[in-house]
């Protein structure tokens, strides 16, 4: 059965790309997107920065047309606000948008903002329907299964907003205070997923960092779809190896050394689209290494590929890549 966000049709199961600060930006999601991200979002947006037109949140709203579906998240502690950045991002016209309740780290969760709203469910609950209001777009949530051990409210949590409009649920399988530590449960995901008066998507979150995972937690967990963070940063093949699986139950060859560099030069050439030659090249310099892990004997490609200064000189560069391990491969 399809999964449905208001009029947004996701397919069966569908793999979501996580919402990473300094990770997910307009470059990174177009690799991700043509490995297979189903849907996507933004890097948390600051309310409070939108509100002041500060540079750095103004910029986290370019979207693409090939980015479609595509969520806004955002995230502060003040209601109002969260309204008024809501009407502004509205304004991007994104496809949804998201409120970032799962936030742990301190200049969020220690500010009222993020993952400190599962201490006052009413607040967030209060919100949450703020920003349904603002907006005429769908609203999804990303939340985590509580602020700690003792309080894993999430259950309670998934009631709550869906009465107050939300259309999709994240939940990221760890407390707050457990921030990144220990392994993800999923298990109070699937009684949320099971309790009979929620009618909206529920996305599991968490660790899957594998075909096998995504597949067995599928089973077992019961979830509508995955949204998936870490396991794609340098690896965006995650996607469609996890789909390829799901479809066959074998396993798509690793990319290739062609393929890597392909998917380096997409990202290199959205990154000096949008931002320009010079930080264009500047900011994709820390993934090369990570689309290259694993292979032999890279670094000393890396030394060069990251202290090039021309996009045509970072091209060729990749062409010896290519050359070079075609030929030991040969
Ligand atoms: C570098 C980094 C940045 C993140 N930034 C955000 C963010 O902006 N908004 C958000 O909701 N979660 C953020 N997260 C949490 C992820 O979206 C996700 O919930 C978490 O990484 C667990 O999923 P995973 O195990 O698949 O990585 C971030 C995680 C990482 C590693």
């Amino acid at each position: 059965m399809s999964v449905q966000i208001g009029n947004i049709d996701l397919g069966e199961f569908p793999l979501l790309l996580a919402p990473m600060e300094d990770v997910s930006d307009p470059p990174f999601r177009y690799v991700c997107k043509q490995n297979g991200a189903d849907m996507m979002y933004t890097e948390f947006i600051s309310s409070e920065g939108l509100i002041r037109d500060a540079a750095k949140s103004r910029q986290k709203l370019d979207i693409f047309e090939y980015e479609r579906p595509i969520g806004i998240q955002i995230f502060g502690s003040d209601i109002d606000h969260m309204r008024e950045a809501t009407e502004i991002a509205t304004l991007a016209k994104p496809d949804l948008m998201d409120i970032n309740y799962g936030c742990p780290v301190k200049q969020v969760a220690c500010r009222g903002a993020g993952a400190s709203l599962l201490q006052d469910i009413d607040k967030m609950v209060a919100m949450t329907s703020a920003v349904v209001k603002a907006t005429h777009l769908p609203v999804t949530v990303k939340t985590r299964l509580g602020w700690d051990d003792n309080t894993k409210n999430v259950y309670e949590v998934a009631e709550r907003l869906q009465d107050v409009g939300i259309q999709a649920l994240t939940i990221h399988g760890r407390t707050r205070s457990q921030m990144y530590k220990g392994e993800a449960d999923w298990r109070l995901i699937r009684d949320i997923r099971k309790n009979p008066r929620i009618k909206i998507p529920i996305f599991g979150n968490g660790d899957i960092d594998s075909p096998e995972k995504a597949a067995a937690w599928r089973m077992e967990y019961e979830v509508d779809g995955m949204m998936i963070g870490r396991a794609a940063i340098g690896y965006p093949w995650i996607f469609r190896e996890i789909k390829h699986y799901f479809n066959t139950g074998e396993f798509l060859a690793p990319p290739t050394i062609a393929e890597r560099v392909d998917v380096c030069r997409a990202h290199l050439d959205k990154s000096v689209q949008w931002k320009g030659p010079r930080t264009g090249i500047f900011e994709m310099r820390r993934h090369y290494s990570n689309y290259f892990k694993g292979v032999d004997h890279f670094k000393e490609f890396r030394m060069k590929l990251v202290s090039v200064q021309t996009v045509e000189e970072v091209h060729e560069l990749l062409d010896e890549v290519v050359d070079h391990y075609s030929a030991i491969m040969a």
